[in-house]
This record gives C-alpha cells, sequence and structure tokens, in this order.
C-alpha cells in the first residue's frame, strides 16, 4: 500500500494509487455526459473561464515555436481556447489526461473544422509521470483537473520537472467563495449541484465528489505557498466570477 492520498480523496480511496484509479475510473463513465452537465451546472459561465485563462496566456501563445502543454485536459474545451491564440502553423499543443474516454471526445474535437490548421497531439498519462522529456515546455495550463490529482505536490513537481526556465504555469480550478454570497453559492453547490448532476448523469458519486473535492483542495494562500515550495516564483491567485474559481499563476525559476 503506497502512502495515504495527499491530493484528492474520492469515496473508496485507501491511498494514492485507489485514488488515482477511482478518479480515472469516474472520469471514464461520466465522459458521454461530461460536456452536457458542465454547462448546465456553470450556465456557461465555464467557456468565460477557459477563455480569460487562455488569453492570460496570449503572449505565449501566439509565438510560433512555444511548447504549450493542457494538463488533464479531459474533453478537450480548454485546450480549444488556447488553440484559438496559436498561429497557423505553429508547434502542435499537446493535450494529455489518463482518461480514454474523455480524451476520445478531445480528439473529436481537436479534428473538426474549428481545429483545422491547427494541430493538437493528445496524450493518454498520468499527470503524476508525464511521458515528456524535462525541461521542454513552455506554458502549462490546467483547468478543474489539478484537484483531482492524487498528490498536489508531487503534481506540482511534475510540471516543474518538465517546464523549461521562465516557463509559466496557469491553474484554473474551483474555490469556495466567503461572505455572504459565498454562503448562497456553496449551499447551491453542497445541496442542489449534487441533485441536478445526479439527475442528468444518472450516478450520485460524481456530482457529491465535486463539492467534497473543492472544500479539502488547498486554500488560495495554502496553494501559493506549496507553489513557491515546489521551485515556482511569481505565483499569483486572480478570483473569477466571485471567487467561485480562480486562476493560480507562476513562473519556473
Ligand atoms: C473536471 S475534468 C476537467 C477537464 C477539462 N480540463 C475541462 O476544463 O473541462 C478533470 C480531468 O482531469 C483528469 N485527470 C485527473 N487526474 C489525472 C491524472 N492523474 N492524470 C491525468 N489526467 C487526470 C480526468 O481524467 C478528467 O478528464
Amino acid at each position: 500500500m503506497t502512502a495515504p492520498a495527499s491530493g484528492a480523496e474520492p469515496p473508496g480511496a485507501a491511498d494514492e494509487h485507489s485514488a488515482s484509479q477511482a478518479v480515472q475510473c469516474m472520469f471514464d463513465g461520466i465522459a458521454p455526459r461530461y460536456d452536457l452537465l458542465n454547462h448546465v451546472l456553470s450556465a456557461n459561465v465555464d467557456r468565460i473561464w477557459w477563455r480569460r485563462t487562455a488569453s492570460t496566456f496570449a503572449p505565449i501563445l501566439k509565438k510560433p515555436q512555444a511548447v504549450v502543454l493542457d494538463v488533464c485536459c479531459g474533453t478537450g474545451d480548454m485546450t480549444l481556447a488556447l488553440l484559438r491564440h496559436r498561429p497557423a502553423g505553429a508547434e502542435p499543443v499537446l493535450a494529455l489526461d489518463f482518461a480514454h474516454a474523455m480524451l476520445e471526445r478531445a480528439k473529436e474535437k481537436f479534428s473538426s473544422p474549428e481545429c483545422s490548421g491547427k494541430a493538437v497531439v493528445a496524450i493518454e498519462a498520468d499527470a503524476l509521470h508525464m511521458p515528456i522529456p524535462d525541461g521542454s515546455i513552455d506554458l502549462i495550463t490546467t483547468a478543474f483537473g489539478f484537484r483531482n490529482l492524487a498528490n498536489y505536490e508531487a503534481g506540482l513537481k511534475e510540471m516543474h520537472r518538465v517546464m523549461l526556465p521562465g516557463a509559466e504555469l496557469g491553474i484554473l480550478d474551483f474555490n469556495e467563495p466567503g461572505g455572504l454570497f459565498g454562503k448562497v453559492y456553496n449551499f447551491y453547490f453542497r445541496h442542489i449541484l449534487p441533485r441536478i448532476g445526479k439527475a442528468l448523469s444518472g450516478s450520485s458519486a460524481p456530482y457529491a465528489y465535486l463539492p467534497h473535492s473543492v472544500h479539502r483542495f488547498p486554500k488560495p494562500e495554502e496553494m501559493l505557498a506549496m507553489m513557491c515550495s515546489c521551485g515556482f516564483i511569481q505565483a499569483t491567485w486572480t478570483p473569477y466570477t466571485f471567487g467561485i474559481a480562480g486562476l493560480y499563476r507562476a513562473v519556473k525559476a
């Protein structure tokens, strides 16, 4: 048995290995309904968040030679937002995920007319052990995936390993907002969203896990400290939509 999970803790996970397997199974299971549920549950605000994140990194994305990696790409929407900023003929964007069924859906999107002239290489692999050489990436993004890693520190170190010095990292993920708005939103997120998710997907576990995983995820100040302890500098967090979500940014020293 490996160490207890120091990251995501889906139901039934006793250690990092079983946590990782449970997450993979869960996303393979919900892949057919994932996009629909995402858009319904976020009232389409997710599109704004992906686009805002991509725009933040536009100066890197517009460089044709920049090597860009979207970790935990899922069904590919963050990757598509990145592609909008890539010039024709640029280096392919690398899109990595370990859930086969999610990646298959992403590949369909990558071969659609919307992406013509913009290359993507889909990689089916674990974000904690990426088949990518040391110091080879100029920009890593990851949207709503980092929170699901079985070990957050190991995830940051693995991303740091593959990045070039001076490369940038963007982690877009949920947050628990505070104040009165936070109380109302957190009620929706913990009590109403899981019911809608269950009704639409036919499965209760993934949408019960979602608020649990956000509650368990490090708060911004902890995340920023962890990023710095893993070798990143200039770590910042920008809240999106009243702090429901937010973008962590950092640079490899
Ligand atoms: C909530 S989805 C996000 C997908 C996409 N980035 C988006 O914004 O819609 C999380 C994704 O992270 C992937 N994931 C979680 N842990 C992973 C790991 N250790 N290695 C690779 N992919 C992982 C899951 O398979 C899933 O597709």
